[in-house]
């Protein structure tokens, strides 16, 4: 039982004690290290109020108690086991999002068939498997994740045979495929929701329903909640109204989704990438959410489903009746889950998930997506390295910076682009030189960065025009909800991918459904072919250099230097060694030591005496 008056050290011992904690100092700017390492870890849950600058009250503090409490897994075993090997250890991913990769039919908006012309470009960078994002029947209210129909083709995408010959395609080429499964909600459109309105009991039990609506908020603004007429009750929607959240407590829904799941695997599916599954167990009754943690993390609600109370049963319930006999891999998208949780979902003894993406790392400790601030890389590190020494031999973690719902890292960090190149650069030597599976977006391998959006028109995003509403309903000027959006609006990540200069990019020869970032006269796919000091070309040698060196994918990983403004460690592995050093920060800097070992590589190609802006290097220790 968690009191007022237990240590937070204590309390962080246990997985949800820790990540809870760690979240929430997280949101007061403050790195856990601060409890972890220090005298403050004697201090109480109840004095965690003065570290929280304010934002905690008492009501809170009994929020934040009866969650810890709800939570209450044994302390994971710190165990030393050997790592194993498999495939997805060794593999690096390419991310495609469909409506913006390439359209075969000049209609502006990408296709099946266009991803399939583009297949040779994915291969020749030397990844290994694509994540797709979902092509499935749907009216679009979010781009595919709502989905209308599970086993039909969205028109605008293509055909059940164009999704097959991508599979097929892929799999000539020795790729992986893993398709993007929505399982948490279902578009407002489709039969089950429709059925549920015309008053089918046994649909309107796939949906989660109540006469008066709690005070979650949606991922998209405003009330997680929907009145439908045709019921007189409101239906649950965590993100879009039309995208409606499904009822995981009904084993019926669940034994759909292991069906939806077989069937793609049965069409040659890889795995797939799971949206936002870590949300599909809500605590019972569904409680009010506290609102001073819903604004901490600025949505209300949300510690009732970051993991849920059924969460591990049901996943693992799903790799029993499903994944087990296909061996398929899967990777959950799980906001909220910190790194002792994401043990716990993916850990090979516990035949849940394969591997996950935690998002802590990608915002500045304090910070949420819409801040108007400058990423600085040096407050990502101890995240970084805390997934890398603590995630357990039995765990393996995913590296990435970018996805198609986050404005390009590049940018975040660099908004004038004054260092786009060395940024670039470095960001790929730090995914290919750290353990775990890189995952790489559309784009990056070119240096795509942030669209300059200047109206609200520019934009496609529910998020942003929902958002847009909202604030200017609660006061806040144009002026300041635009530049808010401009720092984090999605639509950043989806504009069309760069193949070459041409008017549209060569994405389309027809005006695409969102605007082609000016820069791409510069930024191209064709014009950095042609320069072997592009990024492009940096790109495919750093996945060689990841490939060639079992050191840097199954090594040992050692830090050496992890404060201020250098971060550096060695990878090593049956006597090869290797010492990655970068520069965090935009001014010139000291080497902390001195280094006479082999530069192998570097992001401003010839050595130098001092660290130069945002230098990455990786030397081999002989
Ligand atoms: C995930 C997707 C995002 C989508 C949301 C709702 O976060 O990545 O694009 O809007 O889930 O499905
Ligand atoms: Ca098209």
């Amino acid at each position: 039982m968690i009191e007022r008056s237990s240590r937070l050290k204590d309390v962080m011992k246990t997985p949800s004690g820790h990540d809870v904690i760690a979240r929430l100092l997280y949101s007061f700017g403050l790195d856990e290290n601060i409890v972890t390492k220090t005298p403050l870890g004697n201090i109480t849950i109840g004095a965690l109020q003065k570290l929280s600058f304010g934002k905690l009250n008492d009501a809170s503090i009994d929020a934040l108690l009866r969650l810890l409490n709800s939570l209450d897994e044994e302390a994971a075993e710190e165990e030393e086991i050997p790592v194993k090997e498999a495939w997805w250890k060794e593999a690096v991913f390419y991310q495609v999002y469909p409506r913006s990769f390439s359209d075969s039919n000049h209609d502006g908006i990408g296709d099946i068939r266009g991803i399939v012309s583009r297949l040779d470009h994915i291969k020749n960078l030397g990844v290994d498997a694509i994540w797709c994002c979902p092509f499935y029947d749907s009216p679009n209210a979010d781009n595919g994740y709502d989905i209308r129909d599970y086993k039909k083709i969205m028109d605008e995408f293509g055909t059940m045979e164009d999704v097959e010959e991508l599979i097929s395609e892929c799999h000539r080429r020795d790729l992986k495929i893993i398709i993007d499964l929505v399982m948490n909600h279902t578009s407002d459109e489709h039969e089950w929701f429709r059925k549920a309105l015309k008053g089918d009991r046994k649909y309107r039990d796939y949906y989660i329903w109540r006469k008066q609506p709690n005070n979650w908020t949606s991922f998209f603004s405003g009330s997680a909640w929907k009145y439908f007429e045709e019921q007189k009750e409101y239906a649950l929607h965590l993100f879009a109204e039309k995208q409606m959240d499904l009822n995981w407590d009904n084993p019926k829904v669940r034994k759909e989704m292991y069906d939806i799941a077989a069937y793609w695997l049965e069409k040659g599916a890889d795995g797939f990438r799971l949206d936002v599954v870590s949300f599909i167990s809500k605590s019972e009754g569904l409680p009010d959410g506290d609102p001073t943690i819903g604004s901490l993390v600025s949505f209300t609600g949300i510690e009732h489903y970051f993991h849920g109370p059924h969460l591990d049963e049901y996943l693992r319930e799903f790799h029993e009746n499903c994944l087990k006999k296909y061996d398929a891999y899967t990777v959950g998208e799980c906001p909220g889950n910190g790194l002792m949780m994401s043990r716990m979902i993916t850990g090979d003894d516990r035949n849940e998930l394969t591997q996950l993406f935690s998002f802590d790392h990608i915002e500045n400790p304090g910070k949420i997506r819409m801040d108007v601030y400058d990423f600085d890389l040096r407050k990502m590190i101890p995240e970084i390295v805390r997934w890398q020494t603590r995630y357990s031999n039995h765990c393996w973690p995913t590296v990435f910076f970018n996805n198609h719902d986050v404005p390009r890292m590049c940018s975040k960090i660099d908004h004038e682009g004054k260092h786009h190149d060395a940024i670039c650069k470095l960001l790929v030597t730090m995914q290919m030189t750290l353990k775990g599976t890189p995952y790489i977006y559309q784009g990056d391998e070119i240096g795509m960065s942030d669209y300059p959006f200047e109206s609200i028109e520019d934009y496609r995003d529910i998020e942003a025009f929902n958002y847009y509403q909202e604030q200017l309903e609660k006061g806040m000027s144009e002026k300041e909800i635009l530049k808010r959006l401009l720092y984090g609006s999605r639509d950043h990540a989806r504009t069309p991918m760069q193949w070459n200069d041409s008017q549209y990019a060569g994405f389309s020869d027809h005006e695409p459904w969102l605007k082609v970032n000016p820069n791409h006269t510069e930024i191209n796919v064709e014009t950095e072919e042609k320069d072997d000091n592009s990024i492009l070309h940096f790109y495919r040698r750093m996945i060689r250099l990841r490939k060639d060196n079992p050191a840097l994918i199954y090594g040992s990983f050692e830090p050496i230097r992890t404060g201020k403004d250098i971060f550096a460690y060695y990878r090593q592995k049956d006597g090869r060694k290797f010492m990655i050093i970068m520069n965090l920060t935009d001014k010139e800097r000291d080497y902390p030591f001195t280094v006479h070992e082999k530069l192998i590589s570097s992001n401003y190609g010839v050595y130098s005496n001092k660290l130069r802006a945002y230098e990455a290097n990786v030397f081999e220790i002989e």
